[in-house]
């Protein structure tokens, strides 16, 4: 009897304190306590049942055994444990599924953008960047727009700064502005170059338009120039249609109409044959079969003699046509403000 109290004791005093083993140390210095093979406490158990009474003792020698198998089990668990938390990547479970990373994905102007530049690029134009913030120099008067020029209108135009009260000169208007359109960077390239000119510049532009379905006080444009000996229509028109036909579709249908723009005389409207019915009529095109994608026109010679180019000698011609006009055709997306929103529902749906 006082041989199984023991047993129970040693299992709940074994038990403490292997929950207190830190170390391999310590582990081995519990084995040495219990399972010793002088004086461990399984030991001295087993010699103490020399005591009992003889019917008792294979009962008793049973126990005792079990809970040396028993310890000694535990022991090598523990170790087994002590060993591979020891390892410095324990702290990470390697079984859990792993955090898929959230990647960008390129907006649906920059798609276009990038389409536009890689065209253009790939034919010898030099892609350039200008200033937002510009001057009513480039953005209007070297481009042909002397300063009673209603294109310079304060209801469409953000400036920056207020209008000069001047009693000599009542009609200054104020110097610094957002541009309303690319084609300043005309200007900016040609001051500092010589011909032969070949540049796209793309980038955003601003307007005091109210935003509905097709007009943003924020839009983005790509503008287009070359400059040279020789130049004519003729290389705007097959310029323009082999870019457009790589926008869109080998088969689009490009038509040009003559229209005004006081930089460039000739000046042409481009239109492509509707995307949405390929020229049938639908509501898009209101039944024409026509959409209006850009302006163009042979560079007057006004601009090139601003930029103290001989307009004797040089022709060129310009174009200018806006990004989300295109964008929102390729990807029939009906609201142009659908691109300054940053709804994630809209960009996810665009590639990386
Ligand atoms: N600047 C014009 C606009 O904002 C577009 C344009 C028309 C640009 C004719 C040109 C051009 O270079 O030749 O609507």
């Amino acid at each position: 009897m006082r041989a199984q109290t023991d047993i129970t004791s040693i299992k709940v005093a074994f038990q403490t304190e292997l929950e207190a083993v830190v170390t391999e140390q310590d582990l081995q210095r519990v084995r040495d306590r219990y399972l010793g093979r002088k004086h461990g406490a399984v030991a001295m158990l087993m010699k103490s049942m020399a005591d009992a009474p003889p019917e008792e003792r294979p009962a008793l020698g049973k126990s005792a055994n079990r809970l040396k198998h028993e310890i000694d089990e535990a022991l090598t668990e523990r170790g087994r444990k002590l060993r591979t938390s020891a390892q410095p990547i324990s702290s990470v479970d390697v079984t859990l599924p792993g955090r898929e990373p959230a990647f960008g994905r390129r907006h649906p102007l920059t798609i276009i953008r990038e389409q536009v530049e890689s065209i253009f690029e790939a034919i010898g134009f030099e892609i350039l960047q200008g200033p937002q913030i510009e001057d009513d120099y480039h953005n209007f008067e070297a481009l042909n727009m002397p300063p009673d020029h209603p294109a310079r209108d304060m209801q469409d135009t953000f400036y920056l700064d207020e209008p000069v009260a001047d009693v000599e000169a009542p009609n200054v208007l104020p110097a610094t502005l957002l541009r309303t359109h690319t084609s300043g960077m005309q200007i900016r390239y040609m001051e500092t170059h010589t011909p032969p000119v070949r540049i796209i510049a793309p980038g955003l532009v601003y307007r005091r338009d109210t935003p509905d379905l097709t007009h943003s006080p924020m839009f983005m444009q790509v503008e287009g120039l070359l400059v040279d000996q020789g130049i004519t229509l003729a290389d705007l028109k097959g310029t323009l249609v082999e870019f457009l036909q790589r926008i869109f579709d080998t088969n689009t249908k490009v038509t040009f109409r003559p229209s005004f723009f006081p930089y460039t005389e000739p000046s042409a409207e481009v239109f492509i044959s509707c995307v949405f019915c390929s020229g049938e009529g639908c509501p898009v095109c209101k039944q024409t079969g026509w959409l209006e994608i850009l302006g163009s026109g042979m560079v007057h010679p006004a601009v090139l003699e601003a930029v103290g180019y001989d307009s004797e000698r040089y022709t060129g011609w310009a174009f200018g046509v806006g990004i989300d006009r295109i964008a929102l055709l390729k990807y029939r997306i009906n609201d142009i403000r659908s691109f300054y929103e940053n709804d994630l529902r809209l960009l996810e749906q665009f590639p990386y």
